[in-house]
């Protein structure tokens, strides 16, 4: 008789953390409807929401790293969540700029994109965010097959710098904030940069190495083993 295992990733944590990313939205409203937002609530939902794009697009970037470095595998299986979660915050917070803030006057929205570049690069952040919501199901990753998919999705590295741009050209005065998301976007992005170039190297290095007798077609498990070939 087989013993299946209990599958405490898929249903505890995928749950929790799924709970918890609504967390921010449910303070906000909260807030919202017991009047505890400031003078300008509009400005607020906009920060709240603009923070929390930022902060879910941070922890997407983090996955990939954390597993590797931690060895936790099955953090992988919340990436596709915590990226939905960061293009559904950005949604909100573009919803709030052309709904409360704009009232869909989209002149001035057309005036804002072409005056003010920290809103320029928010919005091409948002617009790179759409093709990667829309792949987010299996069916478009089938679809477009592994490698295309991996390629577009890499768009979330620039995603990443540009929402840390637009926070730092927002912010103008106190830096401090925007500096802490440039410094740890910076981190994430320069370690997958290290394991591309090691990654490189190798495959140079043992291409340079003999080739596999005929028996050994295949790789040894050591030889797999030592592989460090990454998913970026
Ligand atoms: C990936 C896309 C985006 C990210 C990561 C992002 C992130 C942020 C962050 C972190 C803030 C500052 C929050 C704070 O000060 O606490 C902010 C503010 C703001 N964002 Fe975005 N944003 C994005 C897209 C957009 C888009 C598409 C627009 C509009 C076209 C926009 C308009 C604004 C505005 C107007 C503010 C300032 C709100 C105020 O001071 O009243 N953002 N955003």
């Amino acid at each position: 008789m087989t013993t299946q295992r209990f599958d405490w990733v898929g249903t505890i944590v995928k749950p929790a953390v799924f709970t918890a990313a609504l967390v921010p939205l449910a303070a906000l409203a909260w807030n919202f409807f017991h009047d505890r937002l400031s003078a300008n609530p509009i400005a607020d939902i906009t920060n709240a929401t603009g923070i929390w794009t930022l902060r879910f697009l941070v922890i997407t970037l983090a996955i990939t790293p954390a597993r590797k470095l931690a060895k936790l595998s099955w953090l992988s299986r919340f990436r596709r969540m915590t990226g939905v979660f960061a293009f559904f915050y950005a949604a909100l917070h573009f919803t709030t700029y052309i709904w409360l803030d704009k009232f869909f006057e989209w002149q001035e929205m057309f005036d804002d994109v072409a005056k003010r570049k920290f809103i320029a690069i928010g919005f091409a952040s948002f617009v790179l965010l759409i093709p990667l919501a829309l792949t987010s199901f299996n069916k478009a990753q089938k679809w477009l097959g592994g490698k295309r998919w991996n390629a577009l999705h890499r768009l979330t590295y620039l995603i990443g710098i540009g929402g840390v741009v637009h926070f730092i050209w927002r912010v103008k005065a106190d830096l401090r904030e925007p500096t802490i998301y440039a410094v740890v976007v910076g981190v994430l992005l320069l370690l997958r940069l290290w394991w591309l170039i090691a990654q490189t190297r190798w495959f140079s290095h043992a291409g340079q190495r003999k080739p596999l007798q005929s028996s050994q077609t295949s790789p040894s498990a050591s030889q797999s083993f030592s592989n460090p070939v990454v998913r970026l």
